[in-house]
C-alpha cells in the first residue's frame, strides 16, 4: 500500500467570512511498511493532516491518495488513534477493544477470541473485565491501541497517542508499539512532539513549518532495527536528533 499527498492544502472558514489556511500545500509519498513521524509546532495542521488521511476532512485543494485512489471517506484498512483514549466508560476492557469488530458485525464468540489473543501483547491479560475508570493512563492507551490492532489495519494513524502520559510510561509504551508493530508490517503515521521518540520509532521524520504546515525537513532514520532504548545515547542517534532539532529551531526563528 502507498499513500501520497499531492499539493494538499486545507483552509477553514474564519468568522469574518475569510479563509484560514491550516495546512500545506504539502506533497509527500509514504511507501509500503514505512513508519513516519510528524513533528511540527502546535496548530500547524498535524491533526488536520491525519484527518484528511482518515477520510474525515476534505482537502481545500490538492489531493490525498491511497494506492492512487482519492481518499474521500474513511477507508477500509485505516485505523486512527488520538491523544485521549476515548473509551466507553460503561464497557469493559474486552468490550472496548472488541468494539470495531462488533460494529463490523463479527459474532461475539469470534470477537472475544480475537481480543483475548491480543491481551497478552497489550499486557492487559488480567484486566479484560475491568472498566476504564479502573485503569491507569498507560493502560487506557493500551486499550485504545488494542482497538486499533484488532482491526488489523494496513494504515495506523496515530495523533499524539502518548501525549497525555508521563515520560516513563510514554517511553515504555512507545517501545511496546514497536514490538507490536514488528509482528506484521504496516504503514504508521504518528504525530509526536518528542524528537527522541520520533527518531527511536520512525523510518522517517517529517518536520512541518508553523501554520499552514509545509514540509521543512524529511529525515531518513537509518538506524538498524530492532531498536532499543539504549540507542538514544549512540552517536548516530544523536546526529539525527540534532538535525531534526536544528530544522525545528530554524523555522521557529
Ligand atoms: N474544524 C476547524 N474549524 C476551524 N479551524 C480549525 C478546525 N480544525 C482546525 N482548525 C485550525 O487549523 C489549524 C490547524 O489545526 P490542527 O490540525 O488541529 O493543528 P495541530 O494538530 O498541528 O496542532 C489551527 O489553527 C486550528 O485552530
Ligand atoms: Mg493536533
Amino acid at each position: 500500500m502507498k499513500l501520497s499527498l499531492e499539493n494538499l492544502a486545507v483552509a477553514f472558514s474564519d468568522p469574518q467570512g475569510g479563509l484560514l489556511p491550516a495546512l500545506g500545500p504539502v506533497s509527500l509519498a509514504v511507501g509500503e511498511d514505512e513508519f513516519v513521524c510528524l513533528i511540527g509546532p502546535s496548530g500547524c495542521g498535524k491533526t488536520t493532516l491525519i484527518r484528511v488521511l482518515a477520510g474525515l476532512q476534505a482537502p481545500t485543494s490538492g489531493i490525498a491518495l491511497c494506492d492512487g485512489v482519492p481518499i474521500a471517506r474513511p477507508m477500509r484498512g485505516f485505523a486512527i488513534m488520538f491523544q485521549e483514549a476515548n473509551l466507553m466508560p460503561w464497557r469493559t476492557v474486552l468490550d472496548n477493544i472488541a468494539l470495531p469488530l462488533e460494529v463490523a458485525g463479527v459474532p461475539a464468540a469470534n470477537r472475544y477470541k480475537t481480543v483475548r489473543a491480543l491481551l497478552p501483547l497489550l499486557q492487559l491479560e488480567n484486566f479484560d473485565q475491568a472498566y476504564p475508570a479502573e485503569l491507569s493512563g498507560g493502560m487506557a492507551q493500551r486499550v485504545a491501541l488494542g482497538r486499533v490492532m484488532v482491526q488489523e489495519p494496513q494504515v495506523w494513524l496515530l495523533d499524539e497517542p502518548f501525549g497525555a502520559l508521563d515520560a516513563l510510561t510514554r517511553e515504555k509504551l512507545s517501545l511496546e508499539l514497536l514490538q507490536l508493530r514488528s509482528r506484521t508490517t504496516q504503514i504508521i503515521i504518528m504525530v509526536t512532539h518528542n524528537i527522541s521518540e520520533a527518531v527511536l520509532l520512525a523510518d522517517r521524520v517529517i518536520v512541518l513549518s508553523p501554520r499552514p504546515g509545509r514540509l521543512v525537513a524529511d529525515v531518513r532514520v537509518d538506524l538498524p532495527r530492532p531498536r532499543f532504548p539504549e540507542m538514544i545515547y549512540e552517536r548516530d542517534f544523536l546526529r539525527l536528533a540534532k538535525r531534526i532539532r536544528a530544522s525545528i529551531d530554524e523555522i521557529s526563528g
